[in-house]
């Protein structure tokens, strides 16, 4: 709707092979045409994930996803179609027209609130290095930053009072749009317009492409009865739960291992030791949100929170929310320092490193964390411990792994090998029962599918109908076109892009073209799914006979069931019967020449 034209996509897009593209994100194989990996927005083992060179469009056969250049770069990159346009534009080296965003008011206003954010950024950067920020400079030298890792993260000072607003409508910004990003707001009392962020030390929160869309701000002043941080108010274009500190940075890391730790300065001081692949969650638990965000960059995540209660249950949810995301989550021991900024002040980066690669494994954490609740003196207290480590070792998948885990427990508390074997053995084989039950379930389920309404062969006959109307309209879309009407599409998604088919023909506009601009994922899925099939035909002529003969046969033969319904009726006046006979034997006659 609102947008780039259709030219300067084009443009864009063939400025940007999606091989070239997706092989930036997904190690990609050839095998003939089509290139193969694994699928970036679901968890596989084996790659199921294509992208076809010929037709420029990328399809998971395991998930469904799909679509051109700019769906995959929207869903891998997190961005509004337009953005991503705007992504791709700039990977070409492609000057873009500006966009008049006066007919969306909502699109106009997030590039205000960016814009905002952005000279606020250097306006709180350069005011940390006038003379009047000596509070600041001092502090910045006592937590021992330097000033490449003050560029790299455009830390900044925030001014007294209205400083900020002050600058912001020198820069002619109305008093609407500054209170849009609730950087500053209207005093109650006095009428006046006052920054939110003052005499602290500033942290912009940056997206994921770079963009700053939020602060946080910490005191200065040594003073309990202040907040430590200050973080601005979700807004239109800044939510804590679908973002992370530093994962700009982070995710330009050679790494497929990052290190989740709580602060902002934990991240910062890791980064300016040489561990770019550390991220924080903004003051939260980990969410199901950023999980997924992370898992388009990383396999594995290393958490490194406080060991007080509160991080233990917060480790707990992050395993949990990883393991969901499809990624391995290990847990980072530390001593000697209360969070990893202190500690890689005091030990150095090669000793943080070491305590990275010594993280343990989900089940360790939770065994330990067990532990604290029984005593193994006791009898009864061991057998319980026994059983309920028992039953997470069980659920592991993989038997090696199962056999490292009951090595290293029975080690660590003393209880015989064999009778963690034996309580695991019973787990597993009542696992492997109800395994049983839940695959007879799902064929059943399977069954049914296929008696239903549609069948096989018409899902199919509409694929191809789809297939050659998109990929080959001139020779034979335009006869199929004019024959099969849109009522003769059952398959739902298929019959919506039918529709769009016919209406692009109306029009006289080239159908790839004006099906690939549809913004909407679930469509450029389907039309992803079509294009992956394959349909080698010998003859044009007899096909689209075929096809459309197939759809007249159809229509024929349920008029005539009508007709004879109609028949039977005892009331039918002589004239309506005369003409219904008519028409059967016309239709009976149609349909002897078809067969
Ligand atoms: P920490 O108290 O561990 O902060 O809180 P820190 O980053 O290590 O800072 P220093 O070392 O004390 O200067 C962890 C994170 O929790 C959020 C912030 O995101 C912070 O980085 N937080 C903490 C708040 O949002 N508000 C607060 O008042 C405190
Ligand atoms: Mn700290």
């Amino acid at each position: 709707m609102f947008g780039y034209n259709d030219e300067i996509k084009e443009e864009i897009r063939s400025a940007n092979d999606i091989v070239d593209v997706i092989s930036s994100y997904v190690p990609l194989k050839r095998r003939g045409r089509i290139f193969f990996g694994l699928c970036p927005f679901h968890s596989e083992k084996s790659p199921s994930f294509s992208v076809k060179a010929d037709e420029q469009f990328f399809y998971c056969f395991g998930c469904h996803a799909g679509g051109d250049v700019f769906t995959f770069i929207s869903k891998i990159e997190n961005l509004s179609f337009k953005e991503s346009v705007e992504f791709l534009a700039e990977r070409a080296n492609i000057k873009l027209p500006t966009l008049n965003n006066s007919e969306d008011p909502q699109a106009k206003l997030k590039d205000k609130m960016f814009a905002i954010h952005a000279d606020a950024t250097i306006f709180y950067h350069e005011r940390l290095y006038k003379p009047l920020a000596k509070i600041a400079q001092d502090y910045v030298k006592k937590r021992k930053l330097d000033n490449k890792t003050l560029k790299a993260f455009k830390i900044g000072y925030s001014g007294e009072k209205n400083e900020l607003y002050k600058f912001l409508k020198a820069k002619g910004y109305s008093d609407k749009e500054i209170e849009s990003t609730m950087l500053c707001y209207k005093s109650e009392n006095s009428g006046e317009y006052i920054d939110k962020f003052r005499k602290r030390l500033m942290f912009p929160i940056m997206n994921i492409s770079g963009k700053v869309m939020a602060f946080g701000g910490r005191r200065l002043e040594d003073n309990d009865k202040i907040a430590k941080y200050l973080n601005s108010n979700e807004s239109l274009i800044f939510q804590k739960k679908n973002n992370l500190f530093a994962l700009n940075l982070a995710k330009k890391s050679d790494s497929r291992t990052f290190i989740l730790v709580e602060g902002y300065m934990d991240v910062i001081s890791l980064h300016q030791r040489g561990i770019n692949n550390a991220i924080a969650s903004l003051g939260t638990a980990l969410t199901e949100e950023q999980g997924k965000l992370i898992r388009r960059y990383s396999d594995k995540v290393v958490l490194s929170y406080d060991s007080d209660s509160a991080g233990q249950a917060a480790i707990l949810r992050g395993l949990e929310i990883l393991d969901k995301s499809g990624m391995e989550g290990r847990v980072l021991q530390m001593e000697g320092a209360k969070d990893p900024d202190e500690y890689i002040i005091k030990y150095g980066s090669g000793r943080f490193e070491l305590l990275v690669q010594n993280a343990i494994s989900a089940i360790e954490f939770k065994t330990k964390m067990l532990r604290k609740n029984y005593n193994l003196d006791v009898a009864n207290d061991k057998i319980k411990f026994l059983k309920e480590v028992s039953k997470m070792i069980a659920n592991v998948d993989s038997k090696i792994e199962r056999e490292i885990y009951i090595d290293k427990v029975s080690s660590a508390n003393g209880i015989s090998k064999e009778a963690i074997y034996a309580e695991i053995n019973k787990l597993i084989s009542k696992k492997d029962d109800t395994q049983k039950l839940l695959s007879q379930k799902v064929k059943v389920v399977e069954n049914t599918e296929e008696n239903s309404d549609i069948s096989r062969a018409e899902i199919e006959r509409e694929k191809m109908i789809l297939y050659f109307a998109i990929k080959k309209y001139d020779e034979i879309g335009k006869k199929i076109v004019s024959k099969v009407s849109l009522d003769d599409f059952k398959v739902e998604k298929y019959k919506n892009i039918y529709n769009k088919i016919l209406e692009t023909a109306n029009n006289g506009n080239n159908i790839y073209n004006s099906l690939t601009n549809i913004e909407n994922a679930e469509f450029q899925g389907v039309i992803s799914e079509i294009m992956f099939s394959e349909y080698e035909i010998d003859s044009v002529e007899k096909f689209s006979e075929d096809i459309i003969n197939n759809y007249e046969k159809n229509k024929l033969t349920f008029r005539k069931t009508e007709i004879l319904n109609q028949l039977g009726n005892p009331n039918l006046s002589k004239e309506d019967s005369a003409k219904l006979e008519e028409e059967l034997n016309n239709i009976v006659l149609k349909l002897a020449k078809m067969r």
